[in-house]
């Protein structure tokens, strides 16, 4: 028996028991003839004194020494209160060193003194940290809720493949070449999309999997190249359907994790969320919502603001006291590279009632009073401007707004402020590189317009002015600013498939070549569909109120795509390329 005991147990009432612990050596302490070490396993750290007779082995130890002791439990003479065990020691009579540990390149203590990159490479020192292995304790129990929550509503967890053709998520395919058909190439699946829709066609009327995505796309501190996801799929459904069931997944959740009790979570059209907040995932835990000065500013001989499509402004309640300093701080934040904007306007509201813009050669006092009024502004208020093209304008406006939300600390990762938003889009255009303006799907191509344009024609649709309103039965789920889930209803007729198709821009044969599979399943019986699919990293990184999901993830990649540990990607050697009947030419 190596153990008797993990180093998290014992308690005052295992006083004068014999115990035998396995762990690593965390530090040793000499005090005079005797030697204290903290062990350490996965279940916590227990303190081990060696008397006179061990106390020369024990100097010999090592951090990170893999040990074994045998030795009696007795009661501190000073008591550690801030850890389960810490009324207790282990006067130890036997020590077995199992096996010695080269010094580890960074302390492995909750706060290290490691940097991320030597953290990553040795990846597996750093998950013996406690704040990683409580993450990774959290993402655990929160999969054995999800699967016990979704089994008690019937929904069958069934494995999707791994090895399979493109699916349109939007981002670039991993790709994998096939030995026995040379020149051919197997996708990884951004998503198990279009399987879960033959799922329901198979009549599995609700399917749901916890499973690995795989996108090639840049990365950011919420994404990584594979992830997974909580994918779900149900039949004979409607938007308020799946609406109402992953809204009960997620109360259930939160309850719980985090002991946190809602009732509903509000909800959000896409064009309401664009117009208030500029943005299609509002972070709501805190107002700061748009104000449009477009007519009430032009005509009054200031240019940026007369050539503008649209004037908006927010209001930072009490900030009429920022300085020079900061302002300027907030004007250099807009004109990063990443958010772009040229400049910024500002008119503080003053405590005694006047004002000061940085516009005033062109604003009176009655002008500015009718700006702060628009922004329901009071004496003591910051009102901040932007201005330009339209959807340009509210991007950088959202951006600001949370810059400054963070700022003030208005984005507590205590609270929590879910919301779904819906009614987006079926589609936007975009402009290629050469120039070429295409339809691309805002969810994706299998998303059901909203009922009342799911009969239209092609040529129907065409004449919509305003693509913003042809809208779709999908829907986000936002909370604190994160996307964390997303999903639609789908289309389950080949005809409406068909034309979606079209409009994106798919030749009838290259639809066919790349999904006909599905629209094949569509003649045979296709039920009413729809689904989710829930962020697992980003749910855990929420719950854990923390903003990245790389440490929620056990072996993620760097902000390269790279596994530093294991050092992938790598090349590989010319045999194994010749058989897989690929040249390499850089
Ligand atoms: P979507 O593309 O919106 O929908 O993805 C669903 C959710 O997956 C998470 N996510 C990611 N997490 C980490 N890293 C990434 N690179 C990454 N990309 C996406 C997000 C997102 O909300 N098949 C559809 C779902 C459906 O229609 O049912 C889909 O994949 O939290």
């Amino acid at each position: 028996m190596y153990r008797s005991h993990t180093n998290g147990e014992l308690r005052i009432n295992n006083v004068n028991q014999e115990v035998t612990l396995c762990g690593w050596v965390q530090k040793t302490r000499e005090m005079g003839a005797m030697t204290f070490v903290d062990l350490r396993d996965r279940y916590g750290i227990t303190q081990l004194v060696f008397g006179e007779e061990h106390t020369k082995t024990a100097k010999t130890l090592g951090r990170e020494d893999v040990i074994q002791i045998t030795g009696k439990v007795i009661e501190r003479e000073s008591k550690n209160k801030n850890i389960p065990t810490g009324e207790i020691e282990i006067s130890v009579t036997q020590l077995t060193v199992l096996n010695k540990s080269k010094t580890p390149p960074f302390t492995i203590e909750d706060n290290s003194d490691g940097g991320e990159e030597l953290r990553m490479q040795y990846r597996y020192l750093d998950l013996r940290r406690t704040p990683l292995r409580r993450n990774l304790e959290l993402r655990h129990r929160l999969s054995i809720e999800v699967r016990k929550y979704l089994d008690s509503l019937n929904f069958l967890e069934i494995e999707t493949p791994y090895l399979i053709k493109s699916t349109p998520e939007g981002a670039r395919d991993f790709v994998v070449p096939s030995r026995m058909n040379p020149g051919q190439f197997y996708a990884l699946p951004q998503s198990p999309q279009t399987f879960k829709q033959l799922l329901m066609v198979s009549g599995y009327d609700r399917y749901y999997q916890i499973v690995r995505c795989f996108r090639d796309e840049d990365l950011r501190a919420d994404r990584q190249p594979e992830f997974t996801q909580i994918d779900c799929e149900m039949a004979f459904v409607e938007q308020e359907d799946i609406l109402n069931t992953f809204e009960a997944l997620m109360v259930h959740l939160f309850q719980v994790s985090k002991g946190i009790e809602f009732d509903s979570f509000p909800r959000m059209s896409y064009a309401d969320a664009m117009l208030n907040y500029g943005c299609d995932k509002p972070d709501i835990r805190f107002g700061m919502t748009f104000n449009y000065l477009t007519d009430l500013v032009k005509g009054k001989g200031f240019a940026i603001f007369d050539d503008a499509e649209t004037v908006i402004a927010i209001n930072a309640e009490n900030c009429a006291s920022f300085t020079r300093k900061q302002l300027d701080e907030l004007t250099d934040y807009v004109k990063r590279p990443q958010v772009g904007a040229k400049g910024l306007i500002y008119l503080r509201c003053n405590e005694d009632g006047t004002f000061k813009s940085s516009v005033d050669k062109f604003y009176n006092e009655e002008d500015l009073k009718r700006w702060a009024t628009q922004c329901n502004a009071k004496a003591g208020d910051l009102i901040l401007v932007l201005s330009g093209e339209t959807s340009t304008t509210q991007a950088q406006l959202s951006a600001l707004r949370l810059h400054l939300g963070n700022q003030l600390g208005l984005r507590n990762p205590d609270i929590y402020a879910p919301l779904w938003v819906y009614d987006f889009p079926m589609f936007e255009k975009i402009k290629t590189p050469e120039g070429i303006i295409q339809w691309h799907s805002i969810h994706h191509p299998f998303t059901s317009p909203s009922e009342k344009f799911k009969n239209l024609t092609k040529e129907e649709i065409l004449q919509i002015k305003d693509l913003n309103t042809f809208t779709a039965q999908a829907y986000d789920l936002v909370i604190n600013g994160t996307e964390i889930g997303g999903g639609s209803i789908r289309i389950h007729d080949k005809k409406t498939q068909s034309i979606m198709f079209e409009l994106l821009g798919f030749s009838e044969e290259e639809a066919l070549a790349q999904f006909g599979f599905l629209m094949n399943a569509f003649e045979y019986g296709a039920p009413p569909h729809g689904g989710i699919a829930l962020g697992f990293d980003r749910l855990c990184a929420l719950f854990g109120g923390q903003e990245t999901i790389r440490d929620f993830i056990a072996f993620p990649k760097n902000n390269s795509g790279r596994d530093v540990m294991i050092d992938a990607p790598a090349t590989i050697d010319k045999k194994q390329l010749d058989e897989l009947s690929i040249k390499v030419t850089i």
